[in-house]
């Protein structure tokens, strides 16, 4: 939702430090892009359109030692030139580039206008150079001008700026991340760690309400009155070659075949195969009477199946749709544990509802693959699903970690002690991920059923958050219509929508009553003609109704959903790459969505 790169005291090849960091940066929003560099005056090039059409515009001789960059995800006003960030004051020596809201834009525009200033955007971010500029002339220093400028504005936000005959870039964030890159001679800001990971991996996390000034390799951070803070630089783990394709033709790719490392990670430490026994330090002393997990999205049917989980191992739990449990949460008691299950650990929706969780006192776990990330820090314990970096906008690898995250989580709260059989499972399943990548046929399936009209999803009990996920999958990259059904749902109205242009992918494992009353659900599908894909190990008599079988090897029939979503990734993958698609950049999308 926003990208923002910023570099200063760089000698040379500040423009390229700053394209390189809008590709990293460009999954979090793609519909124009923009940089400033300010030497004694502030050149600005932006265009609409994807960073290429930047990268085509800008002069390769425009530099300076200290410039901001942004890509954009249009909140207020289309994807245009006028619109893409940096914007600028009347006078053009001072630019500035913003990710969030300002909710009081419309009269803070009124009262520039009046004021004879003109504005040229429909964004609400060009009321702050504006205001800065005011200050500016009243006398004030570029730092207390930048904020009184930034007290005015109410809402979320990071922000960041730089001006004519300066070398300093001054941001601040409130609601929206920003993280200062420390290098040897230069000093980095971006929205998120990959963009300058490249050029230095020791960073300094800010806070809500705090303001960064970086000058030439040095940085200094305090709060709103000017007051200097004391600031940790923390190491990141996270390599460079972790943000790169590595030879994939798409981020997607690459990262569903990171999958069996990435669950290796997430286990190493946690899980002892001689005892049976889970042991996550994040995790000690971690007691609950009850769970309620808060998410959106591909992290939502992970919190699902966490729920699912842990209703198994007798601790009652809920998963809530974030933007719904903002509004009106469910109740609570002093022994619940509200867990946010995100990713990127910077979600609005799931943050505002962790916020709610807390105003009510209970205590709060954030499951996140984002250290330092706003989730992070503001819950009171962090379980890290250790998954690495994810460029691609749709959540792969993500899912599975978050998957393995919620067994460690709800072996944990169970404490049953030996837990012997679903931690070899799991000791077992990158292996076993590597296997179906190895063996799928899901590009086969893929070309059979490219030019359907629409896909249907099926499965029950644990493969329900799955038939969810794999249709969310489909829909995001490909474009075409996909819907997600409990096995047992399809009779009760969606069968209306079955015809032997919807092919019906059917998650079926084991040969329990689960499968067989979903080998009963087929049985009605086929009956309508309704091409069947089974998702299945086998066990059952699944295969004999299908058109198409996508196999999986035989485990533990709570972690098989995780191999099952596999192949779906892989058909959802091959079918948008056989239409075409902007696999790593769907449209209307961003990978971290800071808008509530
Ligand atoms: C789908 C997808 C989104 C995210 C959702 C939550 O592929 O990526 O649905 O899962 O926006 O994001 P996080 O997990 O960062 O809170």
């Amino acid at each position: 939702m926003c990208g923002i790169i910023g570099c200063t005291g760089r000698e040379t090849e500040t423009l390229d430090v700053l394209l390189h960091g809008l590709d990293t940066l460009e999954y979090r929003g793609y519909d124009s892009a923009g940089v400033a560099l300010a030497n004694g005056t502030v050149e600005v090039c932006k265009r609409e359109g994807e960073i290429d059409r930047l990268r085509a515009a800008v002069d390769p001789a425009m530099d300076g030692p200290v410039g901001i960059g942004h890509t954009r995800w249009s909140t207020h006003g289309p994807p245009t030139d006028e619109n893409a960030h940096p914007h600028t004051d009347c006078t053009g020596d001072v630019a500035v580039v913003h990710n969030g809201i300002i909710e009081n834009y419309d009269e803070l525009k009124a009262e520039l206008t009046a004021a004879g200033h003109e504005l040229e955007s429909d964004t609400d971010t060009e009321v702050v150079p504006h205001f800065i500029e005011d200050a500016l002339a009243d006398g004030m220093s570029r730092d207390e001008a930048f904020r009184s400028a930034v007290a005015r504005i109410e809402g979320s936000y990071a922000l960041a700026a730089v001006f004519a005959g300066s070398e300093a870039i001054l941001a601040t964030r409130e609601g929206s991340p920003l993280v200062v890159g420390v290098g040897d001679d230069a000093a980095y800001l971006a929205s998120d760690v990959p963009a300058f990971l490249e050029y230095t991996d020791r960073v300094v996390y800010l806070d809500d309400g705090e303001f960064a000034r970086l000058e030439s390799g040095s940085w200094t951070v305090t709060d709103a009155e000017g007051r200097l803070l004391e600031k940790s630089i923390s190491q990141v783990e996270w390599d460079a070659e972790e943000t790169a394709k590595s030879g994939y033709d798409h981020y997607m790719l690459k990262e569903i075949h990171e999958q069996p490392r990435a669950l290796r990670k997430c286990l190493r430490g946690r899980v002892d195969e001689l005892t049976g026994t889970v042991d996550v330090e994040a995790l000690e002393g971690l007691t609950a009477e009850s769970v309620q997990f808060v998410a959106c999205g591909t992290s939502y049917h992970a919190a699902l199946y966490g729920a699912q989980r842990l209703q198994a191992a007798g601790v009652p739990a809920q998963a809530f749709l974030a933007s719904e449990y903002a509004t009106a949460p469910a109740p609570v008691t002093e022994g619940t544990l509200v867990v946010g299950v995100t990713q990127s650990g910077e979600t609005a929706d799931t943050l505002a509802a962790l916020r709610r969780a807390q105003a009510r006192g209970v205590e709060t776990l954030a499951m996140t693959n984002v250290v330092g990330s706003t989730a992070a820090r503001d819950c009171d314990r962090t379980l890290l699903i250790r998954a690495g970096p994810e460029i691609g906008v749709a959540a792969t690898k993500t899912f599975s970690s978050q998957v393995v995250a919620c067994n460690l989580l709800s072996a944990t709260l169970a404490d049953r002690g030996d837990s012997r059989e679903i931690v070899q499972a799991l000791r077992d399943l990158p292996g076993q991920i590597q296997e179906v990548l190895d063996a799928s046929r899901a590009e086969a399936v893929a070309e059979r059923f490219v030019d359907s009209d629409g896909y249907f999803f099926i499965g029950r009990g644990h493969q329900h958050p799955v038939a969810l996920e794999g249709a969310l999958k489909m829909k995001e990259i490909t474009y075409k219509h996909a819907e997600g059904f409990p096995a047992g749902e399809l009779k009760h109205g969606p069968l209306a929508l079955v015809t032997g242009r919807t092919p019906v992918f059917a998650i079926v494992t084991g040969t329990d009553e689960e499968a067989t009353k979903t080998v009963g659900n087929v049985k009605e599908v086929e009956a309508r003609d309704a091409p069947v894909v089974a998702v299945t190990d086998g066990a059952s008599t699944v295969d004999r109704y299908a058109d198409a079988v996508l196999e999986l090897p035989e485990t533990e029939p709570c972690v098989a959903p995780v191999l099952a979503n596999v192949q779906l990734q892989l058909v959802a993958y091959h079918v948008a790459n056989k239409l075409g698609r902007s696999i790593d950049k769907p449209r209307n999308l961003a990978k971290s969505v800071t808008v509530e």
